[in-house]
């Protein structure tokens, strides 16, 4: 693919070498808006959600997209996503709050929390919110509380570790037999049917083994193993799924001259074994599920900095910008690759190579190592691409640094969904007590 299509994949061009992101000029956004602040392309939501719905549906009807709302939890990204008819995976009762303020209802919404609390079981039963179980001795816990608040007990699951793993990088690879999520093979089958004799009648099943896999070829081992294991408990405990979960994790090309995930791939490695399954074992009519996060959100997008500092230490050259690891941190925290562009690339002829660094007070506050860019200067502004997915979620204010504004193009139209921080808002929630006042 040319730069440019890869560029325009993301609703980003050059006008008269000025950059346009969802066909606004960002010269003008950062002039009305200021710096850092997180640009989100609305059309670009829902193009990917449609992409991706019209795929599984070819190739199976029933199925549910849950959007994980941990990558993007934004209160107009949700309501964009819910007026596209998306379904959520949420992690904690936070993120389900944030879900029901965005006027999600609570059948849509997937709890798959880790380390639960009695106070997660209470909220999510409370709440009618399903919850998928993550350690087989959470399960007796759950059924307690059902007793104790007298509710129906709504589809019980739980998370499957396969043992076998992918993702952009080991803190983001969720299986595998020392990483702590879910539930290993020889618990499984114990799993559901303890459940049944608790009483539970509606059972689902779900894994996710990583985030930011490119290769779809990934999910070859851990889709074989996990569907082996749905086949096991169904024909062991004569169990029918309501759903079968397969999790996210689908990837998208970071880098210019990556390839983006083949989701025809994709559907031999998961969607058809799953439906041969369907076919040749008597598991009910369970519903098809996935949890994607970073496909939907991360190309949505951009970044937008201004350079304050250009620095040549004799050695190298560093183009010192507003926003550091406390606005994205996926750089430093991942050793993820986010491209990095200028704003006006007008007569700028000559190529350089910069590290692009944040004035947080850490060496590793870099945002891009080693950019070649058009020769760069002080004032100017830089675009930081595909920060839609775990980007705004992840941002702190450390070093004391408020958090950044986020706004939302649609049609040509600007809409502040986010106020930036204040300093006031920094401290909100502190006490002195007397003797220090
Ligand atoms: C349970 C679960 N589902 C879905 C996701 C979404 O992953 P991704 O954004 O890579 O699709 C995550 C991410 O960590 C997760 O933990």
């Amino acid at each position: 693919m040319k730069y440019a299509d890869w560029l325009n994949t993301r609703g980003l061009e050059y006008r008269n070498d000025v950059l346009y992101f969802a066909g606004m000029n960002t010269l003008d956004i950062v002039e009305k808006y200021g710096t850092p602040i997180y640009v989100i392309n609305e059309q670009m939501v829902r193009e990917r959600y449609k992409k991706l719905k019209k795929f599984v549906n070819s190739e199976y009807k029933k199925n549910q997209i849950h959007f994980a709302v941990k990558a993007n939890s934004t209160l107009s990204f949700l309501r964009v996503l819910n007026s596209e008819g998306a379904s959520f995976d949420c992690t904690s009762q936070g993120e389900i709050f944030t879900c029901f303020k965005a006027g999600i209802s609570s059948e849509k919404i997937i709890y798959t929390g880790n380390m639960f609390t009695e106070d997660d079981f209470e909220f999510a039963v409370k709440n009618d919110v399903l919850v998928n179980l993550d350690s087989l001795s959470q399960l007796k816990r759950l059924a307690d509380i059902y007793e104790k608040l007298g509710k129906e007990k709504l589809t019980i699951s739980f998370r499957i570790n396969p043992e076998f793993g992918a993702g952009e990088h080991i803190h983001t690879i969720t299986a595998g037999k020392d990483v702590k999520f879910g539930i290993l093979e020889g618990q499984a089958i114990e799993a559901y049917r303890k459940a049944k004799e608790f009483g539970f009648e509606n059972f689902g099943i779900h894994q996710h083994i990583g985030s930011g896999i490119i290769n779809a070829y990934d999910y070859e081992k851990p889709t074989e193993k996990y569907l082996n294991i749905v086949k096991t408990i169904a024909k062991t405990l004569e169990i029918k799924f309501e759903f079968i979960d397969f999790g996210g994790g689908l990837g998208i090309p970071y880098q210019p001259k990556e390839k983006p995930l083949d989701l025809n791939v994709y559907s031999k490695i998961v969607i058809k074994p799953f439906l041969e399954l369907l076919k040749s074992e008597d598991i009910g009519e369970p519903e098809f599920k996935i949890e994607p996060g970073r496909y939907l959100s991360a190309e949505s997008s951009i970044i937008l900095t201004q350079i304050n500092t250009i620095k040549n230490n004799g050695y190298k050259l560093f183009a010192g910008v507003d926003a550091g690891f406390n606005t994205l941190l996926r750089p430093i925290l991942y050793d993820s690759y986010h491209h990095i562009i200028p704003c006006n690339k007008k007569g700028k002829e000559k190529s350089l190579t910069y590290d692009v660094v944040g004035p947080i007070c850490e060496s590793g506050d870099i945002l891009g190592k080693n950019r070649e860019l058009p020769e760069l200067n002080e004032k100017e502004f830089l675009a930081i691409l595909d920060a839609g997915a775990y980007g705004f979620t992840m941002s702190s204010t450390y070093n004391s640094r408020p958090r950044t504004a986020e706004i939302l193009i649609k049609d040509g139209h600007i809409h502040k969904i986010r106020e930036a921080e204040a300093y006031d808002d920094l401290l909100k929630k502190q006490i002195i007590p007397d003797h220090l006042k």
